[in-house]
């Protein structure tokens, strides 16, 4: 009698711990940070919105890259050595220029190593950074607006019959 109890209970717990995590796998969780705190406040809304500086001014790669690049401190020093130098946020700027460092940029859109993204077959298809970004240029820290899952890659493929094949984006 009391085994059967237990072969019973070990069952129930079995069997919940199962539908735990097959609800864990199908339900499409999102945990990472969307909008990390960055280590300098750079806006985006000021550069991209107000100031109406092309994506492609500071993110050049892109229509030739894998990746769009980050624009390195000599870029933005280049602008703000005349331009609003005694900012609080713009003398940050300008001490990791001095100390010879890059702004450690916290990543914000990231895919796994095992996943092949490239931006330039994107922009040659004429697709435009707002559609996977968002509206950046409205955008005082930037912010991840796509789930980036496999879902959401071969949602957009399928509409625009491109490659589904598995090998087009796992090497
Ligand atoms: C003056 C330079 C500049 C301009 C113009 C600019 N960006 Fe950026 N962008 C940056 C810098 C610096 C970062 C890294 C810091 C941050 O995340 O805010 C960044 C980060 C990003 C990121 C997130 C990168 C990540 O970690 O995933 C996206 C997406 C992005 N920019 C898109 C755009 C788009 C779209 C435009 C045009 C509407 C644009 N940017 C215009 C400098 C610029
Ligand atoms: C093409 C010129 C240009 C480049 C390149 C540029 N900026 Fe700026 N930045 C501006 C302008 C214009 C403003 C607005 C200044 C104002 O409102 O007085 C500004 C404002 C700022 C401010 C002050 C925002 C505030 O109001 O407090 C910061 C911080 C800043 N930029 C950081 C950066 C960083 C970091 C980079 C490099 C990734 C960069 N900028 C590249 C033109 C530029
Ligand atoms: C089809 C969707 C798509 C389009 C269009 C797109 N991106 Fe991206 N972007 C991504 C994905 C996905 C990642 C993450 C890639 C990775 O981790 O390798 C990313 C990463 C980035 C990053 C951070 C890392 C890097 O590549 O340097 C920046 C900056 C960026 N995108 C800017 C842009 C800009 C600017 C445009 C328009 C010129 C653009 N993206 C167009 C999907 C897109
Ligand atoms: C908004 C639509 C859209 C999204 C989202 C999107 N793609 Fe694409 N992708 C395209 C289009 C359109 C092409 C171009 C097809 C062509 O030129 O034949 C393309 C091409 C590609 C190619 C090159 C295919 C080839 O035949 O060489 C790869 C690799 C790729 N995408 C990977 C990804 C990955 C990985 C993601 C998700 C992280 C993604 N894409 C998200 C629309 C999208
Ligand atoms: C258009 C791009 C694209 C194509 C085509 C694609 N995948 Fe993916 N795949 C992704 C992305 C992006 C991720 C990482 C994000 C995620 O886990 O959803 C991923 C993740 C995966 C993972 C790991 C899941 C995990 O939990 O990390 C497996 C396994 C996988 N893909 C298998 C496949 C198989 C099998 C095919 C062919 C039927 C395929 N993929 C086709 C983009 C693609």
């Amino acid at each position: 009698m009391k085994r059967s109890w237990f072969v019973g209970g070990l069952i129930v717990s079995i069997g919940t711990i199962a539908t735990l995590l097959a609800v864990m796998y199908l339900l499409p969780l999102d945990l990472t940070e969307r909008s990390p705190v960055q280590p300098l406040a750079f806006s985006h809304k000021v550069h991209a919105g107000d100031n109406g500086i092309h994506c492609l001014y500071c993110h050049r790669y892109a229509p030739k890259s894998t990746v769009a690049g980050i624009p390195a401190v000599a870029d933005c020093r280049s602008c703000h050595l005349f331009i609003a130098p005694d900012k609080p946020e713009v003398k940050k700027l300008i001490a990791y220029w001095d100390k010879g460092e890059g702004i450690p940029w916290i990543r914000v859109n990231n895919v796994p190593d095992h996943v092949y993204f490239p931006h330039m077959m994107h922009i040659r298809a004429r697709i435009d950074c707002g559609i996977c970004h968002g509206k950046v240029a409205t955008m005082e820290r930037i912010s991840r607006t796509a789930s980036l899952k496999m879902g959401w890659c071969l949602d957009c493929h399928r509409q625009h019959k491109a490659s589904i094949d598995c090998w087009t984006c796992h090497l």
